[in-house]
């Protein structure tokens, strides 16, 4: 059994230590907004947040998580910078098939919480990892503008 602390609850799951956290936030504790897209930490689908840091999911070990403070994009919103990255996304209607976003949202999240109003170059190098086969990158880095004017 390995204790967790999930979107600012305490959640208990019943899987080996060695368990992908994506596997047990989908399986285990049924939070499914977090995708499986490689599974090798190249895609950024699995990203969510872990004491505040953008991290792959997919090819973290649940047990190196225990005690921590994650974050999935169910509770991305809770936050001043979350809720703003989720407007403008939708504002600009970021989304086409929607599979690699909310990756894309926790790694934008991430970015704006660490600066403030951040150049294009400063994006592409903070949302390199994660891909998006429908290629919204144009949108994407719209709105992470959108929402650093909204932060402002
Ligand atoms: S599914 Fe984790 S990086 Fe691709
Ligand atoms: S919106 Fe389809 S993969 Fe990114």
């Amino acid at each position: 059994m390995i204790q967790l602390n999930v979107n600012g609850k305490p959640k208990r799951a019943d899987v080996d230590p060695d368990t992908p956290l994506l596997w047990t936030l989908r399986d285990s504790l049924l939070l499914t907004g977090t995708k499986f897209g490689c599974g090798a930490g190249l895609c950024g689908a699995c990203t969510v947040h872990v004491d505040g840091q953008p991290t792959r999911s997919c090819i973290t070990p649940v047990s190196s998580v225990a005690g921590k403070k994650i974050t999935t994009i169910e509770a991305v919103d809770n936050s001043r910078v979350g809720k703003a990255v989720q407007d403008a996304w939708r504002k600009l209607d970021v989304v086409q098939c929607g599979y690699c976003q909310s990756g894309q949202i926790m790694s934008a999240v991430s970015l704006l919480k660490t600066k403030k109003n951040p150049t294009d170059a400063d994006i592409d190098a903070a949302m390199a990892g994660n891909l998006c086969r429908c290629a919204t990158y144009v949108r994407i880095r719209a709105a992470i503008h959108e929402a650093a004017k909204a932060l402002a």
